[in-house]
């Protein structure tokens, strides 16, 4: 039995004893919502906390959960001094309860109620609503570990294993985030939402993940370092929108988990980044400078270029169909109701109720691509999803400046908002990455330029191979820059015995 499922069950024993209870049961779930001393809560939490435990053994991460992993621990808020550092088995990680500060007197900030006091407690004609918004994102994060889960076995290094395993651990105390809000506010019915998001499961035909990228595979560390470049970037704009809410508790706990989320999208950028890094080494040393001489490079073992669009065209597409339909009237409700806001709404100069304005959706009408303006309340998704392919060029850009910089005439790029699409404005169409419609006939041909085969995906499996002694690194992969809190690179950052 772990230390933590010792803590739990003493502090359960333990229940009558008030002090105990508050004592201990602290220490095992750093908070700062006054844990100790709601009953109700505490109760709550301790039934639901044996459960999650035995998703996370069953669901988290395959084996490795004996190793002594150098993790980051959230233990407060403060900006300076919120984490900790140190060796701890993942079972026994302390998921916490962090929300960020209270902002005295904060005001709703859009939509019909802009202006009135945030809300402390479920304003009881959205609570429907509230409660669907809190549970659809709760539900993408223990789909990210189960997706992951895996991938220990064949790491590239023990750095990037314990990258892994952080991003895991956080993307654990993000599920308690969403619970924690589903079982203070909601009853009964927040139990069992909370309860249903430990029985779904990632790809599962009965029971799946509520949105479809997260019943993806991520079959190598190639998909995961473009998931969380780009689907945590979704995570990113999701949080910083629910962050904008209105029911505060919600918004301290999304601004609370972007401060995690940072590293995730640094775990994805950098791992993409030192994926072409190794690349462009290998055809530099190799005297070769076509990026489509696929045969030769590969033989180098590592990831040739157009392979990397291909697989960045393949998560953008079914990352950008999480933001839902581009045109929404839930979405309009959500917004209008204040209980999620715009990417950065604080920072936009507008009225925050778009009850005239108008938003530009670009559609298929009469097998052409139009931009139409349409109302901007119900062209909330759109926004959200334009910002966010914004937000995903500046990595890009720095990928780009390496290629550029070893003499590698090729680019990475995004794809055309449509192109393969199964949720929204373009879904059912057939369109190119540079944004040409395609007939169904074309999509064939030519799809094979555009997104993995079976080859790429046997190619890029051939290169998964641990590489697990300290300060070592698979071929397709450079070393980091930098260790993780001023380690050096050779840092055991994983024990495994
Ligand atoms: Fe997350
Ligand atoms: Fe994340």
């Amino acid at each position: 039995m772990s230390q933590e499922d010792d803590t739990l069950t003493e502090a359960r024993e333990q229940i009558s004893d008030e002090h105990f209870v508050e004592v201990r049961y602290d220490e095992a779930i750093p908070n700062n919502v006054d844990l100790s001393s709601d009953r109700q809560l505490l109760r709550a939490l301790q039934a639901w906390h044996p459960n999650y435990l035995e998703w996370w053994k069953d669901m988290g991460p395959d084996g490795f959960q004996d190793a002594d992993v150098y993790l980051r621990t959230a233990v407060g808020v403060d900006p300076a001094g919120w984490a900790k550092f140190g060796y701890v088995k993942m079972p026994e990680y302390r998921w916490g309860i962090l929300l960020a500060p209270k902002v005295e007197g904060r005001a709703i900030p859009c939509g019909k109620h802009k202006g009135e006091p945030a809300w402390q407690e479920v304003p009881g004609e959205y609570r429907s609503l509230l409660k669907r918004l809190i549970v659809v994102q709760g539900d993408t994060e223990p789909a990210s570990v189960e997706q992951q889960r895996y991938l220990g076995k064949t790491a590239p290094s023990l750095y990037d294993l314990r990258n892994l395993f952080q991003v895991n651990v956080e993307e654990g105390r993000h599920l308690w985030a969403m619970v924690y809000l589903l079982v203070k506010h909601f009853g009964k019915d927040g139990r069992e939402e909370a309860q249903a998001l430990l029985e779904r499961r990632s790809g599962q035909q009965d029971n799946p993940r509520i949105l479809g990228a997260f019943n993806e595979r991520t079959p190598d560390w190639l998909s995961f370092f473009m998931f969380t470049y780009f689907t945590d970037r979704d995570g990113k704009m999701q949080l910083a929108a629910l962050a904008e809410s209105g029911f505060d508790p919600l918004s301290r706990s999304c601004r609370f988990m972007l401060t995690e989320e940072a590293h995730h999208l640094f775990v994805g950028e950098t791992g993409v980044g030192r994926t072409i890094e190794a690349t462009c080494a290998a055809m530099k040393q190799a005297g070769i400078t076509d990026p489509y001489d696929v045969q030769r490079i590969r033989a180098l073992g590592v990831v040739d270029l157009p392979l990397l669009q291909r697989k960045a065209n393949f998560h953008m597409s079914v990352t950008r169909d999480l933001f839902g339909s581009e045109i929404s009237s839930n979405a309009a409700d959500a917004f209008n109701t204040g209980l999620k806001g715009r990417f950065n709404e604080a920072q936009l100069k507008d009225d925050h109720q778009l009850q005239d304005a108008r938003y530009t959706v670009t559609r298929v009408v009469d097998g052409r691509l139009v931009d139409e303006a349409v109302p901007a309340l119900r062209a909330i998704n759109c926004r959200l999803l334009d910002d966010y392919i914004a937000d995903c060029q500046g990595g890009i850009d720095r990928w780009n400046k390496a290629i550029e910089k070893a003499g590698i005439d090729f680019r990475i790029t995004q794809p055309h908002k449509g192109f393969n699409r199964r949720i929204g404005e373009f879904a059912g169409q057939r369109i190119s990455p540079a944004g040409e419609l395609l007939t169904e006939a074309q999509w064939a041909e030519r799809q094979g330029q555009w997104l993995p085969g079976d080859d790429d995906l046997a190619f890029i499996g051939s290169l998964m191979k641990p590489c697990l002694q300290p300060g070592r690194y698979a071929s397709w992969i450079a070393p980091p820059r930098m260790g993780i809190n001023q380690q050096p690179l050779e840092f055991e950052y994983v024990r495994i015995d």
